[in-house]
């Protein structure tokens, strides 16, 4: 009889077998999440009635048909589940009821043994069987339809379900279901690795038609040897390692060991079919992936319905295995599951973290500084991730240089090809430089027309100081409190990010004339909202009035930066820009850290307020990591500077540089990066403003497009800055799996500037990830 949770009377089930097949029999339901029924004939003979939910179309029964077809076709000395065809010579049967509903479903020949998860422990000679009879399926699906041509429905669209692990992240923002912290973290670790790791090289691995759910329940065992796999309802077309990642996360689900288990598993399935290099890389995260996919179905059907317990039975050995897995460095697992292949999938790191900080700290200035209490050995990048030395994948959310991800392909083939054909100076003459600058100012306003390449943000600046210098004949310059604009000697002078920072003297030159940040939150008009902008904006034409004489000009970053994350009020700059020209001086912008599409609605941060200012400063971004900056100015500012001294930095606007700098230029454009920046940025700043309602310790959230800060203090009245709060907060966080950084005058500012190709995924992560972390910070014992 069908249980109280069967859809179906075993009355309606007769009728449906009757007219269909031409005979039924004792009718039962089995367990399992999906309608399917035993039907035992008065001789003995069973068969399985699967009914079919609205996702299992004609096409999909008529796959999973194909697929067994085909496999017992090819004699692979195991038991499958044949199809009966319905007395018309059909795969599907149907039947409609009294109420009109139609009934779809298929008949399976009943097949005998014992599950795998019910004759444990199980034997090496078992495990390698498994192996192989996983890849001999493997290889014959491959060949009986061409990836693409398996469509799941009638309008052709590739057939998904929620058990699909090539679309596991499906599952990620159900995250939150999962009240424990302790295993939310664990999920927030499996989909990292999976985005991070398996996302990427998803598309580039073998596909094929695959089983689609290999689990230690449809895997049959007679004597040690595998007698039959049940259960082709979830078959579709996928990566075909995904077959084999699914049959390790169940059947190692009881292993002591098991990455020695899966390695035995691996082997001898590798024996049979040749895994490639990537599909070992992507077999651990797939593995935990699926049982991440299992416990978060299994929470959800929780929640509807309680007492349906073998809809959970394999739930508590999965977080136990999860459990394990999550402590496991991502490489060593890799290794460990490649041991009985000819694989190695990991090149040789180098040295450790801790013998290479030892290097470093014999070698390398002691100035130069590693961030972070425990630093962080990279051994490779790759959009918005940076891989450790351990093969952990970090969401980088802090460093801007790799604009358009970390090592983009286009970047890097573009300088490839031109360091093979030509580098040489601007000396002479070739196509790159003057293409490259057309292609720079054309994302400038007319006025600004004229190029100077350089290599780096200091060494722009420098140059961007002199020309002012030169075109006033003045020397005495206005900066920002809290800027930074470089390290050389000049750049310190005017930086007073450094100059009043630890190890700085003060301000060290009569001619440097320091003014406030034109900062809501903290500054001095913050209360004011219509006004504030031109109120800051007159600040600097009073220190213009105690200078006493024309100046060379005020250098500003267009949003800032180092002085913690501060978007300027409107009007800001033009009321700024007003006093500095009326003193004669010229206005520049450093967008060193704002340029190029970060802000989203414009390509440059000074558009923000509708100012043009006469020299642009560009570096970080410009070059995707490659050192190159540029000084961008009017044609007649930079006549001046042709003063009859020749101008030459060796590398800047080399063939390479100048090749590198179109392909970042293009890649912004080709994949819309500049669009994608405000509406992540949107989000996210939607997101965190979210967080601040729940957490005192966030003051201020502020920011534009992928440009943001988080202001932590410790109360919101004074505005006490939590920089302890926000370093152990970044420590966490980093701990986490993500990079951030801090700053401003107090160092309590989250400073988030992310390669400009962070995801939705990535940015729903943070938010988690932070709320989760400010929680445990909230309630951890002081
Ligand atoms: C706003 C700004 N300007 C200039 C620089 C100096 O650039 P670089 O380190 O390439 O010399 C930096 C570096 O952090 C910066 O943030």
């Amino acid at each position: 009889m069908p249980n109280n949770n069967s859809l179906y009377s075993s009355q309606t089930i007769t009728k449906l077998m009757t007219t269909e097949y031409g005979f039924s029999g004792e009718i039962s339901r089995l367990a399992g999440e999906n309608e399917n029924y035993l039907i035992k004939k008065e001789d003995g003979s069973c068969f399985v009635l699967k009914l079919a939910d609205k996702e299992t179309t004609a096409e999909v029964i008529k796959i999973e048909h194909l697929a067994v077809d085909q496999l017992n076709e090819a004699g692979l000395d195991i038991n499958l589940p044949r199809v009966i065809m319905t007395k018309t010579g059909s795969v599907l049967a149907c039947l409609k009821t009294k109420d009109k509903k139609q009934i779809r479903g298929r008949l399976l020949e009943f097949v005998e043994g014992k599950a795998w998860c019910e004759s444990l422990p199980a034997k090496v000679k078992q495990l390698e069987d498994l192996g192989k009879i996983i890849a001999k399926m493997n290889i014959v699906l491959s060949f009986i339809v061409q990836p693409g041509s398996i469509t799941g429905s009638k309008n052709g669209s590739k057939r998904t379900h929620h058990w699909d692990l090539a679309r596991a992240d499906q599952h990620r923002s159900k995250i939150s279901i999962i009240d424990n912290p302790k295993r939310r973290e664990i999920l927030e670790w499996v989909f990292h690795l999976y985005a991070a790791i398996v996302k990427p090289l998803l598309e580039s691995l073998p596909q094929s038609l695959i089983h689609g759910d290999i689990n230690d329940d449809n895997v049959l065992v007679a004597d040690h040897k595998i007698a039959g796999i049940l259960d082709f309802g979830d078959c579709l077309e996928n990566p075909t390692i995904c077959d084999l990642a699914i049959a390790l996360a169940y059947h190692t689900l009881d292993e002591g060991d098991p990455f020695k288990a899966a390695a035995t598993i691996i082997g001898s399935y590798h024996k049979v079919r040749a895994l490639t290099m990537d599909e070992i890389k992507v077999i651990f995260p797939l593995m935990c992936a699926r049982l991440a996919v299992s416990v978060i179905i299994s929470a959800q059907r929780k929640k509807i319905d309680p007492s349906q317990k073998n809809w959970f039975v394999s739930e508590e050995r999965a977080w136990k295995k999860l459990e394990i897995f999550s402590k496991t460095n991502p490489a060593q697992a890799t290794i460990l599951l490649a041991e009985k292949t000819n694989l190695a999938p990991f090149e040789d790191s180098g040295a450790c973290v801790s013998e290479l900080l030892k290097t470093r700290q014999k070698l390398i200035a002691p100035s130069v500084s590693p961030s972070y209490k425990k630093p962080l050995k990279i051994v490779r990048g790759k959009g918005q991730y940076l891989y450790d030395y351990h093969g952990r994948p970090f969401l980088d959310l802090y460093n801007n240089v790799c604009h358009v991800g970390h090592c983009h392909p286009k970047v890097v083939e573009a300088g490839q090809k031109q360091m093979a054909i030509l580098n040489t100076n601007t000396r002479y003459l070739y196509d790159g430089l003057t293409e490259y600058a057309q292609r720079l100012c054309d994302t400038l306003p007319e006025e600004l027309d004229t190029c100077f390449f350089v290599n780096s943000g200091s060494e722009a600046n420098e140059l961007a100081l002199r020309i002012a210098r030169t075109y006033t004949h003045q020397k005495d310059i206005l900066v920002v409190d809290n800027a930074y604009h470089g390290h050389t000697s000049s750049m310190i002078d005017i930086s007073p990010y450094k100059f009043m920072g630890k190890g700085g003297k003060g301000k060290p030159e009569p001619w440097v004339h320091v003014v406030p940040v034109a900062d809501g939150y903290r500054g001095q008009f913050k209360g004011q909202t219509e006004d504030a902008g031109k109120s800051y904006g007159n600040q600097v034409g009073e220190i213009i009035d105690t200078i006493g004489t024309p100046v060379a000009g005020f250098i500003t970053e267009s949003l800032l930066s180092c002085g913690g994350q501060v978007i300027p009020p409107n009007e800001y700059f033009k009321t700024a820009f007003k006093h500095v020209r009326d003193a004669g001086g010229l206005c520049i912008t450093d967008e060193v850290q704002t340029g190029f599409g970060r802000v989203g609605s414009h390509f440059w941060a000074f558009e923000l307020q509708n100012v043009v200012p006469d020299i642009v400063v560009m570096g970080k971004p410009i070059g995707n990591g490659h050192p190159m900056s540029a000084v961008v100015t009017r044609k007649e500012i930079a006549n001046s500077f042709a003063n009859g001294m020749e101008f030459f930095a060796t590398f800047g606007g080399n063939p390479v540089s100048c090749a590198i700098g179109m392909a970042v230029l293009d890649v912004i454009k080709e994949e819309g990066l500049q669009e994608h920046a405000r509406k992540i940025g949107a989000g996210m700043i939607e997101g965190l403003n979210v967080l601040k309602g729940k957490h005192d310790i966030i003051g201020h959230v502020r920011g534009i497009g992928l440009f943001i800060g988080i202001e932590l203090v410790n109360n919101r009245d004074n505005l006490v800055p939590a920089t302890q709060k926000a370093s152990e907060l970044v420590n966490r966080m980093k701990e986490r799996g993500i990079l951030l950084g801090t700053d401003g005058p107090f160092n309590n500012v989250i400073k988030i500037k992310p390669p400009m190709v962070i995801t939705k995924q990535d940015a729903d992560m943070f938010i988690r990830v932070l709320d989760d972390e400010l929680l445990s910070m909230e309630t951890a014992p002081c």
